[in-house]
This record gives C-alpha cells, structure tokens and sequence, in this order.
C-alpha cells in the first residue's frame, strides 16, 4: 500500500496537470489500439519467448508439418513447400508456409493462420484442399496453435520463393466447392479430454487424431473421399499404398502386437518379425514419430489399446502369422531329384534374380532381420497384397536415427530393374503363395492401376463426365423449355 502511495506521488510530481494526464492516457489508447492494429506481429512479438519457440517446433514435428511442406526429394528449404500430393483428383502442391511476407505466410495473423489450420481456410478467404489435414487439425487447442504460431513467425526462416500453383479441373478447380465438402464432413471441434480415461491415454488420442493424424491414412474413406466414421481406424488406401487396419482387434488390428513391438514399429519403423514402414508411414516415422520423446510413443500406444476393435469379415489370424520359410532353389538350380516344373515357372525365377540376394532364397531374410523375412510380415500376411506390390514399385527409403533403410525400386524409375506389370504381379504370386496369405491374387492389372496411384475414388471416376452431364442437362432443360414454350404458343395461336 505504501508503495502504491509513493509511487502515485512521484508520478504527479512530474505531470503537469490532470488534464494534460487524461490526454496523455487518450492518446496512449487510442496509439495501443491502431498500433495493434497495424502491427499484430510486433504487439504479439512481446510474449514471445524462446520456450514458448521451442514447445511450438515440437508441436510441428508431431504434427509432421515437414512431411508436406518440404520438398525434401528435391532439396527444397524448410516449409517453402513444393512437395506434391498425388490425390486422386490430380497433383496437389504444399505451399511455403515461411514467414516470407511476398512467398510465404509472414502476413497471416494468429486468428488467421488458426482458421487455416482448423477451418481450411486460407487467408485470402479461399478454401484449402483437404490434403491438408484440416480435419484433423481442427482439434488442436488453442495454447498449441498459439505455440505453432510463434514457432512458424520467429522460428522458421523466411523463404521468398512462391511454390507451385495447384490447379486441379474443373469443378474441383473452384476452390469454393470444399466449403460444401466441409459442410457435410469437417466436425469442427477442439479436443475434450475424455474424464473417464486415464491422462496417457487422453494424450495419446490428442497426438493420434489431432496431431499426428493417424487416421488421416488409417481410416478407410468413402466415395466423397471423406474419412468413414462407422469404421475409425480400419485400414484404408493412401495412394497405391494401403495404411492397415491398427484398431484394438487382436486379429484384423494390434491387438496381438505387443507393447515393445509397436514402440520399435512407431519408434524406428520397424518391428522384426511382424512389419516394416514404408511409403507414407515411412514419411511420418522419419519426421515425425522418431523425433516424439518415448512417453507420448507409449500415451499412443495406450491410445490404441483402447479403439473399438473392427474385425475385417472373413479374418481368422493376425497377418503376421501367416507363411513358412520355403525355398524352390534346389529345383531351380536342377539339384532337386525330381524336376519340379511348377517351380520353374516365371514367379520363382523373378524371385530368385530381383529377390532372394538380400530376402534369402527361403524368403527368411538376413539374420539381423536389416533385410526382413517375408513370411510372419504383414506386407504379405494382410488381406490387401497393395503394400507387397507398392513396395516392389516404391521401394522402401527410410532415415531413422542418421541411418538410411534402402530398398530398390523396380518401376520405370528404376536404376537396378525395370520390371513389367506382368513379372511384378508373377512375384508378388509367388511370395504370396509361399510367404504370405496365398487366399490373396495380384493381376498386371492391379499393378497397372498401383503405378497410377491405385483406385479412384467414385468421385475423382465421375470428374471426367462432370462437364458433360452438365451440358447434357442443359440442353435437355432447354429442350424442355423449347417443347412447352411450343405447346402454349399453339394453345394460344389456335
Ligand atoms: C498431409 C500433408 C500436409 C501436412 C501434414 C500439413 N500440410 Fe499444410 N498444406 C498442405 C497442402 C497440400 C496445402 C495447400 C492446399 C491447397 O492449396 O488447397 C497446405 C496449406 C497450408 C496453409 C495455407 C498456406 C497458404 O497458402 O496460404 C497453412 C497455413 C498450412 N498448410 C500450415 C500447416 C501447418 C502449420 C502444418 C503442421 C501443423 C501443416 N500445414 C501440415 C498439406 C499439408
Ligand atoms: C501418411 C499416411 C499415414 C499416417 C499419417 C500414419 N500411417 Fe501408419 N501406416 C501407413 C501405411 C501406408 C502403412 C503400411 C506401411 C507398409 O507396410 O510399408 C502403415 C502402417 C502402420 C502400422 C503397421 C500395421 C501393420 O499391420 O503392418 C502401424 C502400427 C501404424 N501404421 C500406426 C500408425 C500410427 C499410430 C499413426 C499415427 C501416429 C500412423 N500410423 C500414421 C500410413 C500412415
Ligand atoms: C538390395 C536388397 C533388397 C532387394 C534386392 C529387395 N529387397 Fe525387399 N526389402 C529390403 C529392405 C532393406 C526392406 C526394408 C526393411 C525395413 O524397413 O526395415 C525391404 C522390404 C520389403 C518388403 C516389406 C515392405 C513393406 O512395405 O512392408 C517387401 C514385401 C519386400 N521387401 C519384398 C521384396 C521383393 C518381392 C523383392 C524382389 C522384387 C525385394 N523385396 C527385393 C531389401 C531388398
């Protein structure tokens, strides 16, 4: 109290009068309000604190922002974008999200660059594609996407170099056409935790649905693209690629993994003896998972423990039971005592050259497993043989820990082999047959479609017709007119 008395003393002691006070505070006001108008970034700088940075980068990187936002194929700079979606409606591109004010996002302000994450609306008021997983970001709380703000502002580098333009056809080139997607499919909601459930397993579900979008991949989607909430978890198609069934089932899920399989799955990529992550799970284990300090791994495994269980119909044992180690090597060599023609067919000759040197003849793999077995793995266990075919095509390209996991690719971009949709359809038969789940069958035409990028969805198989349909109905809605513009015109003529 004695303080305050001084210290309101000292102050009139050097302002002349109260008037001239009343200004002053008039003026200081009205200076606070266009100065935080003018300049949001400047008032909002104050609080910014290097804490407050480095919790936003962890944030980013568990919620694998660079995965998209760098072109890191081609050596593009951090968050300057580039790195192309291939969605089944065309090429969608990532833009730079530096804080550069002429390339990149320097002017968003926080509501703005809030709004863009959870709405899919840019600040220019145009709606985003969903490949930018606003669906899932829109739980994010505010104290992270505050956190994120100041991480993207102070802690990212300017890039001012625009990245390429989107520009898928028409009518998906509108980009207001998402704001009725958005309507019907994106519950725009921040996280609750459950109270019900205990604090690991609430983090869990934070990093899975709003961070780490799990089920951006995990979930299976219906024909408008939209994830399926009947099914959460299910397994669903990204691309060529299928990302497996992880709900709590013991048999179509994880449910038969144990904890310190998935923690080494989630954590390095791989778990002998079960699977290996590529394609865009690879992705999110090399920038993303590896880097999540090993609680919130666990919180997420807990997580999983506790989804509804979805049993694909017709499932009987977990796909990383499935195969034995076989091996048609004796009869391919002609060491066999009788001559074993079914093992001379196409399959187990491919396999032999293009296969065998690093997966063993016998399919078991390398002792250390660095080069894994393909029977008791997944990719050839599940009752969806994409991943199989996806990685001959792929390949598999994984950093983890400063060390690169290297699988060739076998598509026209190959360097090693460029091998047909016929000899990779011959291979993946033969696998499946020996290694993994031989109710399973692989066509030329099935690789055909994985080389496109997989299966369209109905509506991305419907945008070629869209045009036509629409002029058809015009036309037809003019004959119409046309007929009883004709028909009144008698009526009244006679
Ligand atoms: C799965 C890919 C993916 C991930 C992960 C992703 N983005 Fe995006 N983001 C995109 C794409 C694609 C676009 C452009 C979409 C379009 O053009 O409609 C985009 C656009 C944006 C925009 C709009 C920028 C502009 O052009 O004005 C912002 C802001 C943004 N992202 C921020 C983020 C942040 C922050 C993260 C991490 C929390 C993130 N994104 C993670 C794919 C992604
Ligand atoms: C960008 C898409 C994508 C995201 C995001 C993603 N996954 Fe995956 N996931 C995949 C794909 C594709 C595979 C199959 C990889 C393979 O076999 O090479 C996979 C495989 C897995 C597997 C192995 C399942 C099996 O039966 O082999 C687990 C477990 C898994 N993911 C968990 C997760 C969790 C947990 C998250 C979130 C923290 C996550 N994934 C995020 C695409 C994704
Ligand atoms: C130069 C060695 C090498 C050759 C040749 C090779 N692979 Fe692989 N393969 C690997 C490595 C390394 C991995 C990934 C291991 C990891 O992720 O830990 C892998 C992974 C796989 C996977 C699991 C992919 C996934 O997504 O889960 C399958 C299936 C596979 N290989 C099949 C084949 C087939 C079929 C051939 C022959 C066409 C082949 N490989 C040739 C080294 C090789």
């Amino acid at each position: 109290m004695d303080v305050r008395i001084v210290k309101s003393e000292a102050r009139s002691s050097y302002v002349p009068s109260s008037s001239w006070r009343r200004l002053t505070t008039l003026g200081l006001a009205i200076g606070l309000v266009c100065g935080s108008l003018l300049t949001p970034l400047a008032a909002q700088a104050e609080d910014i604190s290097p804490q407050l940075i480095d919790q936003g980068h962890r944030l980013a990187v568990a919620a694998d922002c660079q995965a998209c936002h760098t072109d890191v194929l081609h050596g593009g700079k951090p968050f300057a974008g580039g790195y192309s979606i291939h969605s089944p409606l065309g090429v969608i591109y990532a833009t730079n999200i530096t804080p550069s004010r002429s390339a990149g996002i320097g002017d968003y302000s926080e509501a703005e660059f809030a709004r863009a994450l959870r709405q899919g609306v840019r600040r220019d008021g145009a709606h985003l594609y969903p490949a930018m997983p606003y669906t899932s970001y829109t739980q994010l709380t505010d104290t992270d996407i505050h956190a994120l703000y100041a991480y993207f502002m102070h802690g990212v580098q300017p890039v001012d170099v625009q990245a390429h333009q989107t520009h898928l056809p028409f009518p998906f080139s509108i980009r207001a056409s998402m704001a009725v997607w958005n309507a019907l499919y994106l519950r725009d909601r921040r996280f609750r935790p459950d109270t019900s459930r205990t604090a690991e397993v609430n983090r869990g579900a934070y990093l899975a649905g709003a961070l780490e979008h799990c089920d951006a991949c995990h979930t299976p989607r219906n024909a408008m693209m939209a994830e399926s909430s009947s099914r959460p978890l299910a397994g669903g198609m990204v691309g060529e690629w299928f990302a497996p069934n992880i709900s709590s089932d013991p048999v179509s899920g994880i449910g038969g993994w144990t904890d310190e399989q998935l923690f080494s799955y989630l954590k390095t990529g791989r778990a002998a003896g079960m699977a290996q992550a590529a394609g865009g799970m690879a992705e999110a284990v090399e920038h993303s998972l590896q880097y999540l300090p090993d609680d919130d791994i666990r919180a997420l495994i807990a997580y999983l423990r506790t989804t509804a269980p979805q049993r694909d119909p017709g499932e009987s044992k977990p796909a990383f039971t499935y195969g034995a180690a076989a091996s048609a090597e004796p009869s391919l060599r002609g060491l066999s005592g009788h001559h074993d023609r079914e093992a001379l067919r196409g399959g187990a000759q491919l396999y032999s050259g293009f296969c065998a040197s690093c997966h063993q003849p016998d399919g078991s793999g390398s002792a250390n497993q660095a080069y894994p077995s393909l029977f008791h793995n997944t990719a050839t266990g599940l009752p969806n043989p994409s991943d199989l075919v996806a990685a001959m095509l792929n390949g598999v390209d994984r950093t983890v820990d400063g060390r690169q996991v290297l699988m060739p690719r076998f598509d026209r971009q190959s360097y090693v082999a460029q091998l047909s949709d016929e000899q990779i359809a011959e291979i993946a038969n033969y696998v499946l047959q020996h290694y993994g789940n031989s109710s399973q069958r692989v066509t030329p035409g099935d690789v055909f479609e994985a080389r496109g990028g997989g299966k369209l969805p109905l509506i991305a198989r419907l945008q070629p017709d869209i045009v036509p349909a629409m002029l058809g109905g015009v036309l037809v809605l003019v004959l119409i007119l046309w007929l009883v513009w004709r028909r009144w015109h008698r009526r009244f003529q006679g």
